[in-house]
């Protein structure tokens, strides 16, 4: 059901987007379900949780100089992932609906910085690399799973200006909050996390022909 507190949420969202090409949430899916999220996580078993890929799979070593969390693709195999894709889909339909973005659809996963993890700073999308024949991702999105996250924890997501000269937010991981930001304006880093960190990243992407 769409509220009206929604259609608020994505008023302030549109023209945040509009005007700095990212916005910053605090807690704002439904409670409740960023406890079942938080709780389908830490019950996930290890082996499901597998070291990510930065696009060249087979060069262990280079992926793991840029970025060393672990990820778990979301299927909607559960009712807790089948809910935060619903609500992801209004907020794809809704942007849709005020930006003209041609959002089509949308891909996630939890990801895990164990102690000592990090994400090197890097684009989620490329602007010239683009093709109209593949799916491009246009808005990036992170939820944060973290509870009583303290300064000394490190983990902050750095977002840097569009031509990398000055760092515009830092980001504490913080439960429940969520970052919405166009994929191919900010370079961004996750600084080295002390404790361990969890959130869900996600990406809504265009329409590719093939
Ligand atoms: C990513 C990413 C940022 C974060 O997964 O591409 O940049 O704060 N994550 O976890
Ligand atoms: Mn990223």
């Amino acid at each position: 059901m769409i509220t009206d507190d929604f259609e608020a949420l994505l008023d302030d969202l549109a023209e945040a987007l509009v005007r700095d090409g990212y916005r910053i949430l605090p807690l704002h899916l439904p409670s409740g379900l960023t406890d079942r999220l938080w709780q389908e996580l830490q019950d996930l078993p290890d082996n499901e949780l597998k070291v990510a890929g930065i696009g060249r799979q087979d060069d262990f070593q280079l992926n793991r100089d840029i970025r060393r969390d672990k990820i778990h693709w979301f299927t909607g195999e559960t009712a807790t992932q089948q809910d935060f894709l619903d609500w992801m889909e209004q907020l794809r339909a809704g942007l849709n609906r005020r930006l003209f973005l041609g959002l089509f659809d949308y891909e996630s996963h939890f990801a895990s910085y164990g102690p000592g993890a990090f994400y090197k700073k890097h684009l989620d999308a490329f602007k010239n690399l683009s093709s109209p024949l593949q799916a491009n991702r246009v808005l990036s999105t992170v939820l944060y799973l973290n509870r009583d996250w303290q300064p000394g924890d490190g983990g902050e997501l750095l977002l840097f200006n569009d031509d990398d000269t000055c760092l515009l937010e830092t980001v504490t991981p913080d439960y429940g909050k969520l970052i919405i930001f166009l994929s191919e304006r900010f370079p961004h880093e996750v600084a080295v996390a002390r404790r361990e960190r969890q959130s869900i990243a996600g990406w809504f992407r265009t329409q590719g022909a093939l």
